[in-house]
């Protein structure tokens, strides 16, 4: 079976080159065309930090047309943006921009069966039935002849896309064509031993995507209800209740962990794109709401840390990580990062340093060298729970102050808080 993939950002390009390990014949495409050249010419150095991906060394054949990359394929995974607009719901302007590439191939295209688009971006509740199927029967297309639909979205963290793709809980699969859905179910039991593939209409599929994200964003907002509770008490942690409640099987200990709130180019969007649909559907969305709000005002517990900082005089704070995560240079929705913009507009001293993003980012001062970044500031965030940092010595950091949300500093010797009351005592103490 011939596979074309369009959009080779994050994840159509660890989709492509995993299609492709598994001798897929596979054709690729992005409308950026300075990537295409990039990675026809050397694709060792693109997401480079992405776990793994090394071992993915077969070239994926790429091309500057996308109806040259359409040619001759049976199917076609589609892999670009979905932007959020301001009510929540996302965009399907991108998509429907590769859909009109996509008919004009059908419509050439001599062998007159179903071509399969299989969509992976995230799209809102109603997308299909209300945009993407009647946008091909506008072109003059017939559903389920010429072209079949299937929504296949991957539940992938970025650092570990090839770690969640090797081994899925499930394989996500919205069809409205059995002979579409037998298509797609041939590549996934080439690629795996014994896949478990969960079919169901598209309309389902696109609820179970969003669902999932809400379930576990409320699992989030929970722990951070927690630690709310935790701290307050002041002699309770966090890490040993939540450790306990988690050891329930019921409940399990997978994204329940003290931290901070949830973030990223997932998490926060799913949320909201949820919570418009229940608006829409004038459904009660008090779960994703209340979500959303437990997130919020995590944030501002944070802030508040902040303000106290500003209050004693700190001037020099510094983040260790400002992705929302380790094996990402994603930015999107990053803790450090609006922790820098508060604490800039506060007027405090920014600094960073960061093992995965290259590029600086604007008002804040990077530092190449941890140390250095250390001895340079009063307090150093550390943004997320990364094995790089387990090397770090902090006994040898005595001025500083460690605020570690995620209490992964065990040593009692150095200062370090992950809440208000914490450092309150800390600073007493000193
Ligand atoms: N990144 C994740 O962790 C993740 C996880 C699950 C779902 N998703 C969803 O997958 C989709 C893509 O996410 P991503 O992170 O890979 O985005 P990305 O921005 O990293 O990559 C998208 C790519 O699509 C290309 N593109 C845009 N318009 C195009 C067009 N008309 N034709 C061809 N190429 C085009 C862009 O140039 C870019 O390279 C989004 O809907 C996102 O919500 C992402």
């Amino acid at each position: 079976m011939k596979i074309s993939v369009i959009g080779l950002g994050k994840l159509g390009f660890p989709m492509a080159k995993f299609l492709k390990k598994f001798n897929f014949e596979v054709s690729a495409y992005d409308i950026n065309q300075k990537l295409c050249e990039e990675l026809k010419i050397n694709d060792k150095t693109y997401l480079s930090s992405e776990v793994g991906i090394n071992k993915y060394k077969k070239k994926i054949k790429i091309f500057n047309s996308i109806q040259e990359c359409l040619l001759n394929t049976d199917i076609t995974y589609v892999t670009v943006p979905t932007p959020s607009l301001r009510s929540g719901k996302f965009s399907n302007k991108l998509l429907l921009n590769v859909l009109d590439n996509i008919c004009t191939f059908i419509k050439a295209k001599s062998k007159k069966q179903p071509h399969i688009i299989n969509i992976n971006s995230t799209v809102s509740p109603g997308s299909f039935e209300e945009e993407l199927i009647p946008f091909m029967e506008k072109k003059g297309l017939i559903n389920d002849i010429d072209f079949s639909f299937i929504y296949n979205p991957y539940f992938v963290a970025l650092g570990n896309v090839f770690k969640n793709l090797e081994s899925p809980d499930y394989i996500l699969l919205g069809y409205s064509s059995n002979q579409a859905l037998s298509k797609i179910k041939l590549i996934y039991r080439k690629i795996y031993k014994k896949p478990i593939l969960k079919p169901m209409s598209l309309k389902e599929a696109v609820l179970v995507k969003l669902l999932v994200n809400c379930y576990i964003t409320s699992k989030i907002s929970f722990t951070n209800f927690v630690k709310k509770l935790t701290d307050k008490n002041g002699l309770t942690s966090a890490e040993v209740v939540l450790e306990a409640i988690g050891s329930d099987k019921r409940i399990g200990n997978h994204y329940f962990k003290q931290g901070g709130p949830f973030s990223g180019p997932c998490f926060p969007r799913d949320n909201l794109a949820l919570i418009n649909f229940c608006k829409s559907m004038n459904l009660n969305h008090l779960i994703p709401k209340t979500t959303n709000k437990i997130n919020i005002s995590t944030y501002s517990d944070m802030f508040n840390i902040l303000k106290f900082f500003k209050r004693n005089k700190f001037k020099k704070i510094g983040f260790l990580g400002i992705s929302y995560k380790p094996n990402t240079d994603d930015i999107t929705e990053s803790v450090a990062l609006k922790l820098m913009q508060e604490s800039k507009k506060l007027g405090m001293r920014v600094f960073y340093y960061d093992n995965y993003v290259n590029k600086n980012i604007k008002s804040f001062k990077r530092y190449k060298n941890l140390n250095t970044l250390i001895k340079h500031v009063e307090i150093l965030f550390i943004s997320y729970l990364d094995k790089k940092n387990n090397k770090i010595n902090f006994r040898k950091i005595s001025k500083t102050i460690i605020w570690d949300i995620f209490e992964f500093t065990k040593n009692k010797n150095i200062k370090k808080f992950s809440n208000i009351y914490q450092l309150k005592k800390l600073l007493k103490d000193k």
